[in-house]
């Protein structure tokens, strides 16, 4: 078993637990779970929690909304959890999302214990305290920094996770990549293996250092943690356009695209930027069809992380794990958006 710190203050201080044994310690007051997670996990549930509450929120992004938070927040009252309480979050990057935030608000802010269950929330959305529901059309919009007082990642999990499932959570590990270099020199070096369970579950220690370690330096995204959004910005922004896709494809697809956008505009390693995108498009299983870049720069043009809205802030590639934070106007994003989707797509 593994373990990570990430020391800050005394309410953001955060162990993640990775590996066999890792779930020895689970414990918590009430469980927050969807109803897939619930369907295949009961009884272990049952045995681990017995007698704890469990709220079961119908699976899927559609439904990380305000409205699921007060709904699990209303039954979280109705339990009588109190300020010593531990909210256990247990399934992928949705419910951990919102289960955070809901821990962060119920009586400002109990104890949560992140049990990731999706390989992306092994690798990423369950470490680093990151919450939040979308709104207003807008991913994450409302949302809070917490960091759990726990998480523990077991790959028991990943055995029923459907392979769709399996290439969101690469999409997370190939941003990982591009950001260190020796990942993805063993991605490179296994790029026939990227969809087998085995070999990405043995890159789920290395992945949560690589984000813990970011984390550790800036929790609060004041500076070096902008890294974490490489390929999110444009990603997002086809995310909101059509959804057709999840998450961890559309990062794929950011990256891909945003690798381009770097090229014309920052001193940068072509040859290496062509590898990391054709890992991308390896991971997507190819470049799938997009709706209009014209719809997705405007949406671009709303993202969080803009100072203005004449400008779009992209978090790309450069050469072998480093990245450049570019402010694009949005007249020459939403025009190279439309060029680079004609090549690639
Ligand atoms: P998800 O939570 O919707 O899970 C994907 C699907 O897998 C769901 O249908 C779920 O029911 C099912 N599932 C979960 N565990 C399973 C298991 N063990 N076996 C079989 N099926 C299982 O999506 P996700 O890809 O895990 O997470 C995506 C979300 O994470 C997005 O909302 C994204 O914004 C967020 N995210 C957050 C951060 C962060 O730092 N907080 C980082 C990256 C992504
Ligand atoms: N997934 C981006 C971050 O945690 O900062």
């Amino acid at each position: 078993m593994r373990e990570f710190r990430i020391t800050g203050s005394e309410t953001q201080k955060s162990i993640v637990l990775c590996g066999d044994g890792a779930l020895d310690g689970a414990t918590g007051d009430f469980v927050f779970t969807d109803g897939n997670v619930l369907r295949l996990y009961k009884d272990w549930i049952a045995d681990t929690f017995s007698g704890r509450p469990v709220y079961a929120m119908p699976a899927g992004e559609e439904y990380k909304t305000p409205q699921t938070l007060f709904a699990l927040l209303e039954r979280m009252a109705g339990a009588g959890l109190t300020r010593k309480s531990t909210l256990v979050c247990l399934g992928g990057g949705v419910v951990g999302d919102i289960g955070g935030l809901a821990s962060a608000l119920y009586m400002r802010g109990i104890g949560c214990v992140q049990i990731p269950t999706t390989l992306l929330a092994q690798v990423d959305s369950s470490v680093g305290g990151k919450t939040a529901v979308d709104f207003c059309g807008v991913k994450n919009l409302v949302g809070a920094f917490k960091q759990p007082d726990r998480v523990l990642a077991d790959a028991r999990f990943l055995k029923t996770l459907p392979p769709r499932e399996l290439r969101c959570g690469l999409g997370e590990i190939v941003k990982h990549a591009a950001l260190d270099g020796k990942l993805f020199d063993t991605l490179a070096a296994n790029a026939s293996r990227l969809t087998e369970l085995g070999f990405l579950a043995e890159l789920v220690p290395e992945n949560i250092a690589i984000k813990a370690e970011v984390v550790q330096k800036d929790a609060k995204e004041s500076g070096l943690r902008q890294c974490l959004n490489l390929g999110h910005t444009t990603g997002h922004a086809f995310e909101l356009t059509d959804g057709a896709l999840s998450h961890g494809e559309y990062v794929l697809i950011g990256i891909a695209l945003e690798a381009e956008l770097a090229k014309g505009r920052t001193k940068c390693d072509v040859g290496y930027l062509e590898e990391l995108q054709s890992l991308a498009m390896r991971a997507l299983g190819g470049m799938p069809a997009l709706p209009s870049a014209a719809r997705a720069a405007e949406l671009a043009r709303l993202d969080k992380k803009n100072h203005t809205s004449a400008a779009v802030v992209v978090t790309a590639p450069v050469s072998k794990g480093e990245y450049a934070l570019l402010e694009i106007p949005f007249a020459d994003y939403c025009a190279e958006l439309a060029a680079i989707q004609e090549k690639l797509c």
